[in-house]
């Protein structure tokens, strides 16, 4: 049983995060924890105005939708890190390798298995709705896009997985977080997102929005969700999200 309030399955749609922002904006009332998922998405968004590749049927797309009022505008990062960690940790009991690409991407070893794209609306200095759009890349067997480095969980175990199953883990681990942070445990989670984070130790090639490459290690994520990165010549670099690239 899908630890929901409210599922809305459909056979298609642009986008489950175009449909939740839709459904909102023509005042319909939606319960704490709406999920909405399909099969086929015609307009599937990405980060930084991409578009998000998944074939009909193979994978799973959808979106949580929560009110977290308690959450400040200038503290949101946190719902980014609470998706991160519900999505990392339900992937971990299928595939081992699991960890977060700063600032929400879900990658097994040095690829990506599933993208998050969350976009809140705010009252005044809180955050009013949140939707969390997550794109898990389960049983696909070969990506058309200029992607970089997708993986499947088929590809990574060599089976077919039940979707609904994969599903079920992922929103029974998103309410968990998601009551932690309901419950004030924010220290908590931040602490969890930094421990699982993908090249969370050693020095890594980066490239400045520029073009410019640069050898660095982790140092820290702040609160206001910016990167910070100490190069190999000492030199201490801060990044928001999208201004970095990781080479790989
Ligand atoms: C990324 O660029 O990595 C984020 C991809 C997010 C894709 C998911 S699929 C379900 C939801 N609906 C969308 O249109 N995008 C998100």
């Amino acid at each position: 049983m899908m630890n929901v309030a409210n599922r809305i399955h459909l056979n298609q749609t642009d986008s489950t995060n175009t449909y939740l922002k839709e459904l909102l904006m023509s005042g319909v009332e939606l319960p704490e924890l709406t999920l909405v998922d399909t099969e086929s998405q015609t307009k599937g968004r990405g980060q930084a105005g991409n578009s998000w590749e998944s074939r009909d049927g193979e994978n799973l797309t959808f979106s949580w939708l929560c009110h977290p009022t308690f959450i400040s505008a200038d503290n949101q990062f946190v719902l980014s890190q609470v998706v991160a960690l519900a999505v990392r940790g339900a992937l971990s009991e299928f595939v081992d390798d699991v960890t977060i690409k700063w600032p929400n991407d879900i990658y097994w070893k040095d690829k990506k298995t599933c993208g998050i794209l969350i976009e809140c609306t705010l009252a005044g200095a809180s955050v009013k709705d949140c939707i969390m759009g997550v794109g898990v890349n389960v049983n696909q067997k070969k990506f058309y896009s200029d992607a970089p480095n997708p993986v499947s969980l088929a590809q990574i175990v060599g089976l077919t997985f039940n979707r609904e199953v994969v599903l079920e883990k992922l929103t029974d681990k998103f309410n968990y977080y998601y009551e932690m942070l309901k419950s004030g445990k924010t220290s908590e989670i931040i602490a969890e997102y930094k421990n699982n984070l993908y090249r969370k130790t050693g020095f890594y090639d980066y490239c400045e929005p520029d073009g410019d490459p640069f050898c660095a290690e982790y140092v820290d994520v702040l609160k206001s969700g910016h990167l910070v990165l100490k190069d190999d010549k000492g030199l201490t670099r801060e990044y928001e999200i999208k201004e970095v690239k990781f080479i790989i």
